[in-house]
């Protein structure tokens, strides 16, 4: 029998965790209550090798080393979804793979504007925007901000990338992505601006505004392009282009000042053995790892923790792609391992990452900051 949670882990990306759950406790019965960890084997696939796997692993297992663990079946073309997959000059948005493209207008509250009634975003994304500009007019009073780009195909991305050629005169746009290679296709990046009803400059990092690129990592998003990182990115800096990645992530990326390529790279040297551990606060951790896609088949198997699988906390554990090569496991956990280090004491040089074009120095920097103009 094929391991438990195949069908209902067909669809990768943050996956029903009560359901799984019921699948896992069908297949091996109750967790052990008496000391209140499953005892069950780690990674199993029939039946029987369960059985067999339960007596092996408690014997040769101390309780303090031993992690219960299983494997959901992702399929392979679905390191391509997800809020972290790296879309870039180098890696192209493999087409239409978005999960759920919702309508912002129709979710939006009260606390902003939006561009246009029919602009799409994913979901996660829209709720961020929503919680974060409600706490942004809470802090601030101010309620001006225009949600001006979200989801764009890559007919309208042509369209502004011929554009942009056309009114710099440049080969190759310092501003607007290839098409097919921009963010914006994946429904995670949002342009903002200000809706000031005359000329709706980009937002941008001074006086009350401050708030946002203080606090947008609290709601999981990261900004994207800056100076610091256009030699890494490809792209002037963009105040105004923001990307959801989910919170532990955004923080991290803040905290670490990585452009966002290096942080999906130095990602893959965590596996589910030796993750990465992070304390986001004093009561909320997370363990994260990459997963190779294997090559010999369509499918990759995924370790979990068996505590994971089972639990019905709303955000316990989720799985993305990366646009690459793999996938990456998010989990919360209750408690960090005796091997936890500090961020500061791991992230001591900046990881290798594929080589993007370089930006041009002849192109002036204030062509972003002294227009309104936004791609
Ligand atoms: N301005 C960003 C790079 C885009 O066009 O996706
Ligand atoms: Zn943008």
């Amino acid at each position: 029998m094929v391991i438990l949670v195949k069908k209902a882990f067909a669809v990768i990306v943050l996956l029903l965790v009560a359901a799984g759950g019921f699948l896992v406790y069908d297949q091996y019965g109750k967790k052990d209550d008496s000391e209140g960890e499953p005892s069950v084997p780690a990674i199993m696939v029939s039946d029987s090798d369960v059985q067999e796997a339960q007596s092996e692993t408690t014997t040769e297992i101390s309780e303090e080393e031993f992690i219960p663990s299983v494997t959901i079946e992702c399929k392979n073309s679905d390191i391509h979804k997800g809020e972290l997959i790296l879309v870039n000059r180098d890696f192209a948005y493999v087409g239409e793979s978005n999960t759920s493209l919702s309508n912002i207008y129709s979710m939006k509250n009260d606390s902003y504007y939006v561009n246009s009634t029919g602009m799409l975003l994913e979901t996660k994304m829209i709720n961020a925007i929503n919680n974060m500009l409600a706490d942004f007019q809470a802090q601030t009073g101010i309620n001006n901000i225009l949600a001006n780009s979200g989801y764009r195909s890559v007919a309208e991305q042509t369209e502004l990338y011929n554009a942009d050629l056309a009114s710099t005169g440049l080969e190759t746009s310092e501003l607007v992505a290839p098409p097919g290679n921009s963010e914006h296709h994946t429904g995670y990046a949002m342009d903002f601006a200000i809706n000031d009803g005359e000329s709706y400059p980009a937002v941008r990092n001074e006086g009350e505004y401050t708030w946002i690129y203080d606090n947008a990592d609290k709601y999981g998003m990261i900004l994207r392009y800056t100076e610091e990182n256009k030699n890494i990115t490809g792209y002037m800096a963009e105040s105004w282009h923001f990307r959801y990645i989910g919170k532990p992530h955004a923080s991290i990326v803040k905290q670490t000042g990585m452009a966002y390529e290096e942080y999906i790279f130095f990602l893959k040297k965590f596996t589910f053995e030796e993750p990465l551990e992070y304390k986001y606060s004093d009561n909320e951790f997370y363990k994260i790892y990459f997963v190779n896609q294997n090559h010999d088949s369509d499918i990759t198997e995924v370790p979990l923790t068996y505590d994971a699988i089972t639990s019905t906390a709303p955000e316990a554990y989720s799985v993305s792609g990366n646009n690459m090569d793999g996938f990456v496991v998010t989990l919360k956990v209750d408690k960090l391992s005796e091997n936890y280090k500090e961020l500061s004491e791991i992230v001591t040089t900046a990881p290798e990452v594929t080589e993007a074009e370089s930006v041009s120095e002849q192109v002036p920097e204030d062509i972003v900051t002294e227009t309104t103009e936004q791609e």
